[in-house]
């Protein structure tokens, strides 16, 4: 039960299911449960939820007694990204759980086809992957791994449209799904021009804000090509692409950063220079942010338009 542990801890529970949370390490059982209160207690300030905080922590079970996993339908794993630590996990999880349990990973990166090969019954595991805040963010990507069931997968699509997502599905397993993919080609594109004296971290952060971060609430790169004219697209990638970096090595400007200790604003070291205030305010600015973008993104769900035809009939 860390940081993701939590968050998806507190979605289920305003989506009205019971939670049982392992707790394996003493931070756990120190944080877990005042950092779910914290989310509950924000998110009735935000409106998310009306009923008070009590009957919601009525439902949640803190415990590092796996056993109890037994009364679970489904069970999320959110340990560390470590096959070996992921690994005994799921030994202790089959141990106890029924046939019919279907078994998930939060992980980011490991591809679920080499998680599920660690697993009894590969069939019913799947990727579930989550954003940070979980229980404000939209976003969720249901991975298929090789050996996964497609009904059951499809099922957990359903399913997790009662929990406020509005989920994707990774029909075939690949690393990064979909969201990392895009993002790290991002991530690249951005060492490039900065270690490359093309701009400075400052300015690839306020162009990136401010041309995908006006339209990507609405819409993806596909309907925005559709928005402003496919042909133009055509045109510049002739041109363009073969001139974006494909480097495959971790860039120096990362490297120097994380071999410093530095973590972000975790600890004020990070691409940016903070003062441990100004890095504290970042990450109450994001929360805070993490609820406004929310409201937007239920004004403009993914069928908006459709909605918006059916209102005029
Ligand atoms: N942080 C994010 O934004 C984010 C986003 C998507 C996916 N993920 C993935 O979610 C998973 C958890 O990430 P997090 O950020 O919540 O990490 P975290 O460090 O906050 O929590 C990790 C948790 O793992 C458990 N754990 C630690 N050591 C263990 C051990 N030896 N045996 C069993 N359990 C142990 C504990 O419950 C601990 O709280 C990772 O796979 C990560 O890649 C994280």
């Amino acid at each position: 039960m860390g940081l993701m542990g939590c968050s998806i801890t507190t979605c289920l529970l305003m989506a009205g299911h019971p939670v049982i949370g392992i707790a394996p390490i003493e931070l756990d059982l120190q944080f877990a449960e005042p950092r779910i209160k914290d989310h509950l207690q924000r998110s009735t300030e935000e409106g998310l939820i009306n009923d008070p905080i009590t009957f919601y922590l009525r439902d949640l079970t803190i415990t590092t007694d796996y056993s109890q996993l037994a009364a679970c339908a489904l069970v999320i794993e959110c340990t560390l990204e470590d096959l070996v630590i992921k690994k005994s996990v799921y030994e202790k999880i089959e141990a106890v759980i029924k046939s019919d349990t279907l078994l998930t990973s939060n992980t980011s990166a490991i591809p679920i086809s080499i998680l599920q090969k660690e697993t009894q019954v590969p069939a019913r595991f799947f990727g579930l992957h989550w954003m940070e805040p979980s229980h404000t963010t939209r976003f969720l990507e249901i991975i298929f791994g090789d050996l996964s069931d497609p009904s059951l997968g499809q099922y957990l699509y359903e399913v997790s449209q009662g929990w406020g997502k509005e989920p994707t599905l990774v029909r075939k397993d690949i690393r990064g799904f979909i969201t990392n993919r895009l993002m790290y080609a991002l991530y690249r594109e951005a060492f490039f021009l900065v270690e490359n004296g093309y701009a400075t971290v400052e300015d690839v952060d306020r162009a990136c804000r401010n041309v995908p971060g006006y339209w990507m609430t609405l819409v993806g790169p596909f309907r925005w090509m559709d928005l402003t004219g496919v042909p133009a697209y055509h045109t510049v990638m002739k041109d363009l692409f073969p001139t974006l970096n494909n480097s495959t090595e971790v860039p120096k400007l990362i490297d120097d950063i994380v071999k410093a200790g530095g973590k972000g604003v975790a600890n004020a070291h990070g691409f940016h220079d903070y003062t441990p205030e100004e890095a504290k305010l970042w990450e109450e600015t994001y929360k805070e942010f993490s609820y406004e973008i929310r409201k937007l993104a239920l004004k403009y769900p993914a069928d908006v338009v459709t909605k918006k035809l059916n209102n005029e009939q």
